[in-house]
């Protein structure tokens, strides 16, 4: 059952008030502490604009990688404050701490910014969802709105402690995640095309059990479908499978046979005699995957079958990459598979992860209907288990 949040930010009566905002901004930053990719600062714009454009005073709080506990110089959030700055076009002001006097002080003394509180990961009792984190962080203001999609799978003070003090509700970004990864659970447009890959099929078999009960078809890639295609008695060469999932997913198999819904491999593959981006390559059909050989990416003719059957969709929606896009001998699969989806006509919804990394790399992003800010969220989400943030806002 998807989590339905009770509470919009429009109901809230935010006027004046200092509001709590939870935002993912556990963003990429590069050598240099850039942020490195902006999408998800981006994302949450529209919950701060709305509170700035009603006189409220955003008090901002997120995580940045994973520091457990303590301070790491490294994951402070200064880029990301800078990087806000720019794009909201208003000052904000970044803290070093993320309670305690100094940071009241500062949002006293400090009306005509938007506040960045401090990672929120450097104090134990944001994972360990301890009350009195959760209560330190309630009592900077009046109320909360949750905006971070990408953190609601995890039950933290921020995400979830910080609900049992404050009036709450979810921002924009939260409630368009869940109304278009929803939507597409509930009642796609059909035919409704999966197109899943990535490396490994024990992430996914939650997910493909999922559209097993509601796609027509699932298209398969990534290192992912090797255990697939060994669980259909085939080679794989030196492809790495799981084994320990392959009686799971044969029974995933039977369950979609069952339901008529069909599961495809790819029809050939480019191999290479090596994990390296130089190694040698050669192109194969799937029955006849060299012992020697490990498959990097989809081949040409997969890439037609594929394509055909996306571009009758009336949904799409696509997590992981078809092979190792990252080096450009195997991003072909890929990226051929990414065109396909920007050009079809269909509803087009991209989860998190790598895909993301890809369709950046590309210049697809955005010519795809709605991209998640979520991973791990937006698969536990489709997988059709509660999200513990909005379960506690609930
Ligand atoms: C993410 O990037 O998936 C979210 O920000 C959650 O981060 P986490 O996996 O470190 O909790």
């Amino acid at each position: 059952m998807m989590s339905l949040p009770r509470k919009t930010i429009e109901d809230l009566d935010v006027d004046n008030k200092k509001v709590l905002v939870r935002v993912d901004f556990n963003v990429p930053l590069d050598k240099n502490r850039k942020v490195a990719d902006d999408t998800r600062i981006r994302g949450a714009l529209p919950t701060i604009q709305y509170l700035l454009d009603h006189g409220a005073r955003p008090i901002l709080m997120s995580h940045l990688g994973r520091p457990k506990g303590q301070v790491v110089e490294s994951l402070r959030m200064d880029p990301v404050g800078k990087r806000l700055a720019e794009l909201l076009g208003y000052p904000v002001l970044t803290l070093k701490e993320s309670v305690g006097p100094r940071v009241r002080e500062a949002i006293k003394n400090n009306p005509n910014k938007v506040i960045l509180l401090e990672n929120l990961r450097f104090y134990a009792g944001e994972r360990e969802n301890m009350p009195e984190f959760a209560r330190q962080l309630a009592s900077l203001a009046d109320m909360y709105v949750n905006d971070a999609f990408g953190t609601s799978h995890r039950a933290h003070a921020s995400t979830a402690g910080v609900n049992d003090y404050l009036p709450s509700a979810v921002g924009f970004l939260m409630e368009k995640e869940l109304r278009v990864l929803g939507g597409i659970l509930e009642d796609p447009a059909r035919p409704f095309v999966v197109v899943l890959g990535g490396n490994k099929v024990s992430d996914k078999l939650g997910v493909i059990d999922s559209f097993i009960e509601i796609a027509d078809t699932i298209l398969t890639g990534g290192g992912m479908c090797f255990t697939i295609i060994k669980s259909m008695g085939l080679g794989i060469g030196q492809s790495v499978i799981e084994e320990d999932q392959l009686e799971q997913v044969s029974a995933s198999m039977k369950k979609a046979r069952k339901k008529g819904v069909r599961v495809m491999v790819p029809v050939d593959f480019v191999v290479a005699d090596r994990f390296d981006k130089d190694a040698n390559r050669k192109l194969v059909p799937t029955e006849a995957i060299p012992p020697d050989f490990i498959g990097l990416d989809i081949g040409p003719a997969t890439v037609k079958k594929y394509c055909r059957i996306i571009h009758e969709a009336g949904t799409v929606f696509w997590n992981g990459p078809m092979g190792v896009f990252e080096w450009p001998s195997f991003a072909h699969g890929t990226e051929s598979i990414a065109g396909c989806i920007a050009d079809s006509s269909a509803t087009t919804v991209v989860g998190g992860g790598d895909s993301d990394a890809a369709l950046r790399q590309f210049g697809l992003e955005e010519k795809m209907d709605f991209v998640s800010t979520g991973g791990g969220a937006a698969m536990r989400l489709l997988e059709g288990k509660e999200l513990p943030a909005l379960d506690a806002l609930l």
